[in-house]
């Protein structure tokens, strides 16, 4: 049984198929990018995945469980960790206090104490590079700053799986380079799936997935190694047939 299994999921709001029966495995410590144009569904995918709504169709299975009908926090309880689009830490919460509520809410369900939650929060804060940062409020950091606290307040919920939406949207080829290293970084030291979702930087792709699942109005357009999705005609064709500069970059 893979880490996670989406058979046939279908979500609708009223007359759209956001996503559209699909259906795709990810194996334990896998590197995986979802991509696709604006509007395809990935949000809502992850959405069904980490349990934000529940799916109309299809079972999703985690870690061999069936959480298809689970809310958002057990899903979390079972190793499922996510960060979204637009980091929202709170404001006024330092750094080291924003993730550790990631320790104290996470941690396969284990009760943690705040002291123990706030020695974990001080390894991912030397993870992530931001030990000067440590006791200042979120709120005052850059965006790629915050998009790091986000991830760290992830990990520090010791999942099995990550979800990153838009891991590198807005950023410049050097930080997504360094956003790419990090994230490959993150997996081998955690030891843990990654899924990535990348709306336009196929750079981003290129470096870091060892398999692509590029999406397309709500369904599954092609499921390939890398190098075979990013030369793939349907996926070329998808992208308005600019394949040279951005997909080969
Ligand atoms: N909560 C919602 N209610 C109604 N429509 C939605 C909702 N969320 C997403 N959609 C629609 O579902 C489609 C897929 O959106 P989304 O999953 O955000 O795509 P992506 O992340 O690939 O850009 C879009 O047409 C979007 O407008
Ligand atoms: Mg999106």
């Amino acid at each position: 049984m893979p880490l996670l299994r989406c058979l046939n999921v279908t979500k609708r709001f009223g007359g759209l198929v956001a996503v559209d029966d699909m259906t795709f495995d990810v194996h334990k410590g896998e590197m995986l990018a979802i991509v696709g144009p604006n509007g395809a569904g990935k949000t809502t995918m992850f959405n069904l995945i980490n349990g934000v709504f529940p799916a109309d169709e299809g079972p999703i299975w985690f870690d061999g469980v069936d959480v298809t009908r689970f809310p958002a926090f057990k899903r979390a309880h079972l190793g499922l960790g996510r960060t979204f689009q637009i980091p929202r830490p709170f404001a006024s919460a330092t750094v080291q206090e924003n993730i550790a509520i990631g320790g104290m809410f996470g941690a396969a369900g284990k009760e943690i104490s705040v002291d123990e939650a706030m020695e974990m929060a001080d390894q991912y804060i030397q993870l992530i590079g931001l030990k000067d940062h440590r006791d200042k409020p979120a709120g005052g950091l850059t965006p790629i700053e915050k998009k790091l606290v986000e991830i760290a307040r992830a990990l520090a919920m010791k999942p099995k799986l990550l979800l990153m939406d838009e891991a590198m949207a807005g950023m410049n080829p050097k930080d997504i380079d360094e956003m790419v290293a990090f994230i490959k970084q993150i997996r081998e030291t955690e030891n843990i799936a990654i899924v990535a979702m990348v709306e336009h930087i196929m750079r981003a792709v290129a470096g870091l997935a060892e398999r692509v699942i590029v999406m397309h109005q709500g369904a599954l357009l092609v499921d390939e190694p890398t190098r075979e999705a990013l030369t793939d005609p349907r996926v070329i064709e998808v992208y308005l047939g600019r394949p040279t500069e951005e997909m080969n970059a």
